[in-house]
């Protein structure tokens, strides 16, 4: 199966960003770890990181007839992105959201997601784990 890995705002600087919230490791790293993990083995990612609300919208729709799930982590977009939110609908294709952090202990705007009700589960406050625990996720209800 085929899945898209999205990564909105900011998530370009994991490693240097915010250590205490968001870990040490970068997306690379989280990339090359989930990879490794055998919950991928026989699958393929296609890994996108954009700051840019547009971009992600375009590659989302590219999604249609190619991709069997998408696991989302639209940064800050979460909050208020109504475009972003009508992008997944839109394409039908079964998405789970993922946080690194836990949303819901932080600030109050944090706690709201405008995407939650078009995604099958959200996943927070793991760090990688959360992709981890998005993949099982799409696997159970896709294989
Ligand atoms: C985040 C949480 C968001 O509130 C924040 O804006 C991010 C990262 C997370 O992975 O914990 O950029 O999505």
């Amino acid at each position: 199966m085929k899945f898209f890995v999205i990564n909105g705002p900011n998530l370009n600087l994991l490693g240097v960003r915010e250590p205490e919230l968001y870990g040490h490791e970068t997306l690379l790293d989280i990339k090359e770890w989930l990879n490794s993990q055998k919950e991928s083995e026989g699958h393929s990612f296609l890994w996108f990181q954009s700051n840019h609300e547009g971009e992600i919208i375009d590659h989302i729709h590219s999604g249609i007839d190619k991709a069997d799930g998408i696991i989302i982590n639209p940064g800050a977009f979460t909050h208020y992105s109504y475009a972003i939110r009508d992008a997944i609908e839109s394409v039908n294709i079964l998405t789970v959201e993922v946080h690194l952090s836990n949303i819901h202990s932080r600030e109050d705007f944090r706690k709201t997601s405008v995407i939650k009700d078009v995604c099958i589960a959200q996943y927070f406050g793991l760090k990688k784990l959360s992709y981890l625990e998005g993949l099982k996720k799409l696997l159970t209800i896709l294989q």
